[in-house]
This record gives C-alpha cells, structure tokens and sequence, in this order.
C-alpha cells in the first residue's frame, strides 16, 4: 500500500506550483492514498472554505493541520463538523464540558477492505502552551482502540522541535506505521526505521517559496531576529522561485511496518 504525503502547502504557490507537479506526481507514483497538510494555505492565517473547496477539486484524501485549524473558526467550524469532512485537527486540545473544538482528530480510509488510520497531534513546546500533553493523549486513544482493525497507521505531529518526533516514533514503536512531523517548513535528511519497525521522518520541508524565512520575506519579519519589536506586516515570499515537497510511504499491508520512504524535491520557477 503506498501513501502519498505533501507538507505544508502555503499560500499563492499550491495554486500554481502546487496544481502544476500534483498530477504529474500522482500518476508516477500512482498512491492508494494522499495525505495533505493545508494549514499554510490561506498564506499566515488557516484557510478559508473557498480555498478548502479548491483544493478539493484535485485528489486528496484527507486533511491534516496544527496551530492555525481555528484561526478563521467561524468560516471553517461547520466544515470541521460535517460527517465526511476531510480535514481533521490535532486530537489533543483541552476538551471539557466549558470549550467545544470542532472537528474529529483522526480519519479512517479505505481501499479494497483495508484501512488507513491517519491521527493529528500538536505539541505545546514552543507551539501552543495550553496544548494537553501529547504523548499521554495518544497514549489513552490508541489503548480506546483495536489497533487490530488498521492495516496501517500514520501520524502527523505538528511541533516546533526536532526531538519530539524522535520521541514521539520510539513511543509509538511498534503500534504505528509512520510518524512525521509537520509545521516548520525545513527538509530534513534524517528518515530512520526504528528497529521495532517504525518509521520516522522529521520534516520534508513544505510546498512554498523557496527564496523566504519559513515562507515569509526576509524584510519583513527582519525586526523579529534583529530586536525584540515584532512586525505585524509579514508579507509572504516572492512566489515565483518555489519548492514542491512530498514524500511516498510504501507499507506492507500484512505486517503494518513501513517498508520504503522516498522523498520527493522539485525546485522550480513560475
Ligand atoms: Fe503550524
């Protein structure tokens, strides 16, 4: 079974970038899945439908995301409810009877009588400080489930820090096909398969200007690095230079363990 994964498509370039490698790297790789983080994709801020409903129109399976998923709350709340909504958000927000997040935190997809379990976390390190602890909610969701039911599980853990992927995949070594973390826009070199068959990959970098700080343009976010004074007016990146990331999971369907990660790079201009 193979899974088809993009990081982080932000703002301007998924339409254009984004729309003009989708295709041709779904028919080379031809996936029974496709997995997409579009947190970014309404540039700095979370998307609104309109952009949701664009997307839509290529071939995604689901949607996952991190830090902005209730950034524009009003616009995408009845989406994030709706029965088969694609899009899910990080699992760990502190839920009680006072605050109601929308939104489910997993998907489950199916191909030919076999399932895909795709969950979405989020750290507090350095992202959201009121984020209930991670390790420990995945920990409670996984011991509520038969894991017996998946033929595959995948996480997508949206943090800040590298260490935490790390930690995150040997916790979960063992129970989950894939773990890869999403949010910080930075390629990494580092996939490993843990010897309890595991699969880690800390970032694949995103799908967004190449020439920019994460995504935004350098001058502007300049007082951010240089002083204490931050700069409401981050503008993003030229677009024309861009980066198109992904990578494709081949898992066996028997055994759950990953077999083979192959990362995708195109650097390109509009
Ligand atoms: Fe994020």
């Amino acid at each position: 079974m193979r899974v088809l994964i993009f990081w982080d498509i932000y703002g301007r370039v998924w339409r254009n970038a984004f729309k003009k490698h989708f295709l041709d790297i779904k028919n080379k790789y031809n996936p029974d899945f496709t997995i997409v983080n579009p947190e970014n994709i309404s540039s700095w801020r979370w998307p609104v439908m309109k952009h949701i409903k664009e997307i839509d129109s290529l071939w995604i399976d689901v949607y996952t995301s991190g830090n902005h998923i209730y950034d524009n709350y009003n616009d995408i709340k009845d989406y994030l409810d709706a029965p088969n909504s694609k899009l899910i958000r990080p699992a760990n927000f502190y839920e009680s009877e006072h605050v109601y997040f929308p939104g489910k935190w997993y998907k489950i997809l199916e191909k030919d009588g076999k399932k895909l379990l795709v969950i979405n976390l989020m750290s507090s390190t350095f992202l959201r400080d009121e984020m209930y602890n991670a390790f420990l909610k995945v920990d409670e969701m996984l011991k509520g489930m038969n894991l017996d039911e998946f033929n595959w599980i995948i996480i997508d853990f949206h943090r800040e820090t590298t260490s935490e992927i790390y930690a995150m995949s040997m916790f979960l070594e063992g129970k989950v096909s894939f773990v890869y973390g999403t949010h910080t826009h930075i390629q990494t070199n580092d996939e490993l398969i843990l010897p309890g068959w595991t699969w880690l990959l800390t970032d694949v970098w995103m799908n967004g200007p190449l020439y920019s700080v994460i995504w935004a343009d350098f001058e502007g976010i300049k007082s951010r690095f240089l002083s204490w004074v931050l700069t409401w007016k981050i503008d993003q990146a030229l677009w024309k230079d861009y980066v198109v990331s992904a990578c494709v999971v081949d898992i066996d369907e028997k055994t759950r363990k990953c077999l083979n990660i192959e990362k995708i790079r195109i650097r390109g201009s509009l």
